[in-house]
């Protein structure tokens, strides 16, 4: 496995960490040799210190021991060099070995999008892209439906399809699964699963972090390019699609780009109806001041690019007619968690007065679970009726197995070879089709962010997108 931009945040937070989980857990093959590449020199034995001190630093203690590290040690390697000189690619093919020339390959990259397309045709300029190899992008795929296309082009020209992973880390997430399970395997929901049971959706992505130190690439990014368009989006195809008529590859797709394709587009000034963007100013986080969006490092001090995003999208088919899907994510806000919320309509003839509509919620993050939200009776005299819940907590349910990082779970799926947990060519498209024209919205009538203040869950106008239907963000 070749990870270029094998030193970059990305590489050293999420990938390292999950290999290492993998090849502790015996799941990699014993000649397997990871192969860093990024731009500064530096020795090997540098970079696996640099490797450990991360690894340790992301793995839990219990799972971290010595000799497991010296044998995972003994994977790694570093390169340096040049990612957009042609030349420099036939220096690493003679450096990685003839010996190893006919082996399968994979190639991760962990770079700028704007270095996929010199990177496919370097790769393939130095013979490099052959049917042994695997190719795997990190979203987002471009900036814009423009830029996502020239990509998928110049990278279609190299690979074939099958052996393109893009990679949106949420669909490795084990409640993201759990999703499909819920949906598919149990006959209870299905009836109620459409218009007529369920009167709206809300996604919520909230996090508390801040830029950190990506607000380089992420002013140019936004909340938007940067969470909505892939994983809000692809949180919502697998709440919104229908069953596939198989669990492969193909057929899982096929259905999550039909949703893509059958969302109603919002553009010129619906964008002012129906999206909310914001920026977080100085505020708390868990007791902790925090500085504004627009002095964090590498942030222009006039920045307008937005840290949340709250959009009101709709689907323009017959289960979904009529049922508003609220996304909503964004930075700084006032608690990590990350849940999809049905809700559903209430009873039809309402016998008792304190009778509220069922919920379905479910977290992905902090903790993984699904609870289901009923109506019962408070115990005592008189029928006064009290909202209760059926609480599937999923590490309570299985406390033996270790919580897999969606990293692992996706890295292993790209070594076997299956592409059921990864975007296809035509689902990056469409998401970026139905996303471009706010895009072009907001540049023309919405340019500033609204304010809010770092601890709360977004600016007001995202309270008003629901208000206005008499509903709420479930907080
Ligand atoms: C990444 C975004 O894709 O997802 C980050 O680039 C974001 O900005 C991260 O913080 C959130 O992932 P998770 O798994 O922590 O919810």
């Amino acid at each position: 496995m070749l990870v270029f931009g094998g030193t970059g945040d990305l590489a050293l937070h999420k990938l390292l960490p999950a290999l290492y989980h993998l090849h502790r857990d015996g799941r990699l093959a014993d000649d397997m040799r990871i192969l860093a590449v990024a731009r500064h020199e530096m020795k090997r034995g540098d970079f696996q210190s640099l490797a450990e001190r991360h690894c340790r630093a992301q793995v839990a203690r219990s799972d971290f021991d010595n000799a497991t590290w010296q044998g995972f040690a003994e994977r790694l390697d570093y390169f340096a060099m040049d990612l957009v000189q042609s030349a420099e690619y036939g220096r690493l093919n003679r450096y990685i070995g003839a010996e190893r020339a006919q082996c399968a390959r994979v190639y991760y990259l962990a770079t700028a999008p704007s270095l996929f397309e010199p990177i496919a045709e370097n790769l393939s300029f130095a013979s490099m892209a052959g049917e042994n190899t695997r190719i795997v992008l990190e979203k987002p795929i471009g900036h814009s439906l423009e830029s996502a296309l020239a990509i998928n082009a110049a990278i279609g020209a190299v690979f074939s399809e099958p052996q393109v992973f893009r990679i949106d880390h949420y669909l490795g997430k084990e409640t993201v699964q759990n999703l499909m399970a819920l949906r598919f395997a149990n006959a209870l929901f299905e009836p109620l699963w459409r218009a007529g049971h369920i009167d709206h959706v809300q996604i919520s992505v909230n996090e508390t972090l801040g830029v950190e130190n990506r607000g380089a690439y992420y002013d140019h990014a936004g909340a938007m390019r940067d969470m909505l368009q892939n994983h809000l989006l692809q949180l919502l195809c697998l709440v919104a699609m229908e069953a596939p008529v198989r669990f492969d590859a193909e057929a899982v797709r096929n259905e999550k780009v039909r949703i893509l394709q059958t969302l109603k587009p919002i553009s010129g000034l619906d964008v002012k109806d129906k999206t909310v963007r914001g920026q977080y100013t100085a505020g708390k986080i868990g007791g902790q001041e925090v500085p504004a969006y627009y002095f964090e490092k590498n942030v222009d001090n006039d920045s307008d690019t937005e840290t949340f995003v709250a959009i009101k999208a709709e689907i323009d088919n017959w289960r979904w007619s009529g049922v508003p899907f609220y996304l909503r994510t964004g930075k700084r806000m006032a608690r990590k968690c990350s849940e999809i919320v049905i809700q559903f309509k209430p009873v039809p003839h309402r016998l008792f007065e304190s009778s509220q509509a069922n919920r379905l919620v479910i977290r992905l993050q902090p903790e993984e679970r699904i609870s289901l939200q009923l109506m019962g009776k408070s115990p005592g005299k008189g029928m006064s009726l009290t909202p209760m819940e059926l609480d599937l907590n999923l590490a309570q349910v299985f406390p033996q197995k270790r919580r897999w990082d969606a990293y692992e779970r996706l890295l292993l799926d790209v070594i076997v070879g299956d592409s059921t947990l990864f975007m296809r060519r035509d689902e990056v498209e469409a998401a970026w089709s139905w996303v471009d024209p706010i895009l072009k919205g907001w540049q023309e009538y919405y340019q500033n962010p609204r304010p809010y203040p770092a601890g709360r869950n977004g600016p007001e106008q995202a309270q008003s997108l629901l208000e206005q239907q008499g509903r709420a963000w479930l907080d």
